[in-house]
């Protein structure tokens, strides 16, 4: 059977990867693809993630037996709608699902109605009454300041006083520091306690939660500096126990999936669910319509169900059947990115990759391309992803960071602290 992967990032590359491991899988197309996913799949630059058309042609003239939609973009412009329409089976929330992530104020007025925890809020389409709200006395500081629609993971604002707050509204809806994304903002109670990431295969009545995993969003060690699109993660997260996991189903999971059926709008495909772990129980940060990235890069290598027999069920509507089992050991991912991301950084520096790898290290490609010359270069922030899988977690961050070591390219960046909170929860 012939795949087609919509996407080019790490989380591709691991999707992708996974799936080849099924026998039956012939050519795997990734569309853009990337420099590393080359070595895995037949990649196509010329056609972009939101290039819904060209995919939808590409898709009918390569005889694809299944496609996988991964990015947000392309889900919340309805490719998977499109696809479905042409007879092309598909793992993917549609258009109107994939408004859990592309809308918050959508996921916000959901959560509200249907009674599923999470930060109180109030919306605004108008600067004027979101800063007469501000200023009405009535906020604590810090706040929370969200731009209603996909911003690449930059529209969240955390002001720490009225100023930077009456800053935040002026640049997300005057100066549309995100464009129309900040035609509306959603202002809400700042939550604390530790943030877990549980990444869940749903057909919209089953679902299946993936082994948990913890994210590490902001670019230096301690937590310092600003958010990226991820710099490592771990998998599972030991701030997760399994008390909260049963709580979480109850409460979230369940009740997220019901919602989405009464609102005319069952969900179907992974659904992320971002969480904080408050004094008042688990409750719900943000919900992403797709597999996270880097989060997928660490809670796939664990996964020991055949991916494309999964996908096909929740395809299917037939997930509640599948046992979906899953490895008992740890994972961890340290991102190499180029130096100077999230700001400026410079692209094009060859990379040299080790000439071998252990066998439980995977080097998932993110942000490459090959130069005419057929040599790897960065072209991206986040370059690559280094995995490493073992029985423990201290094994797997060792493994991971001694291979992070090994390669080579010019401004090479990378955490030297991924995991180290998830160690410290394990041994506290
Ligand atoms: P998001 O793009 O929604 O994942 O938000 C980015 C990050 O902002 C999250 O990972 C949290 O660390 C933080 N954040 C978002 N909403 C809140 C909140 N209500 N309280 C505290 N932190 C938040
Ligand atoms: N790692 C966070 C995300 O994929 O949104």
């Amino acid at each position: 059977m012939n795949l087609l992967v919509v996407g080019g990032g790490g989380r591709e590359h691991a999707i992708i990867k996974k799936l080849k491991e099924n026998p039956q899988v012939e050519t795997v197309y990734a569309l853009p693809g990337n420099g590393g996913i080359a070595a895995d799949a037949v990649c196509v630059p010329e056609i972009g993630a939101k290039e819904i058309d060209k995919i939808v042609e590409f898709a009918k003239t390569h005889s694809i037996g299944f496609a996988v939609v991964a990015p947000d973009d392309p889900l919340a412009l309805g490719c998977v709608d499109r696809l479905h329409e042409a007879g092309i089976p598909c793992f993917g929330p549609d258009a109107k699902a994939a408004r859990i992530e592309a809308s918050k104020v959508f996921a916000k007025n959901l959560m509200k109605k249907h009674g599923i925890p999470t930060a109180r809020y109030e919306v605004f389409d108008d600067p004027a009454r979101a800063l007469d709200y501000l200023r009405g006395g009535g906020v604590s500081f810090p706040t929370v300041i969200k731009a209603d629609g996909l911003a690449l993971g930059k529209g969240v604002l955390i002001p720490q006083s009225l100023q930077e707050a009456e800053a935040a509204v002026k640049s997300i809806m005057e100066d549309k520091a995100f464009g129309d994304s900040g035609n509306e903002i959603v202002i809400e109670e700042f939550l604390t306690g530790p943030e877990v990431s549980v990444l869940a295969f749903t057909d919209g009545r089953s679902i299946v939660p993936m082994v948990s995993s913890m994210d590490h969003k902001r670019s230096g060690d301690g937590d310092a500096g600003l958010n990226t699109g991820g710099m490592g993660t771990v998998a599972p997260n030991p701030c997760y126990t399994p008390e909260i996991a049963e709580a979480c189903m109850e409460t979230i999971f369940l009740p997220t999936l019901a919602a989405m059926r009464a609102e005319g709008c069952p969900f179907k495909g992974c659904l992320y669910f971002g969480l904080m772990l408050t004094p008042q129980g688990p409750k719900v940060i943000e919900y992403n319509c797709r597999f996270g990235d880097p989060e997928t890069q660490v809670v796939l290598p664990l996964l020991k169900t055949d991916l494309l027999t999964v996908m096909q069920a929740v395809e299917n509507e037939t997930l509640g059947g599948l046992d979906v089992a899953w490895s008992h050991g740890a994972a961890a991912c340290v991102i190499l990115a180029s130096g100077g991301y999230p700001e400026r950084y410079e692209k094009g520096k060859p990379i040299a990759l080790p000439r071998s790898l252990p066998e439980n290290v995977t080097i998932y490609h993110a942000g490459d391309a090959l130069a005419k010359d057929g040599i790897l270069v960065t072209s991206g922030g986040r370059v690559l992803g280094v995995t490493a899988a073992a029985p423990t977690l201290k094994e797997a961050l060792r493994d991971a960071y001694a291979a992070a070591g090994a390669v080579e390219f010019d401004g090479k960046y990378l955490r030297t602290d991924i995991g180290k909170r998830a160690l410290a929860a394990l041994e506290g």
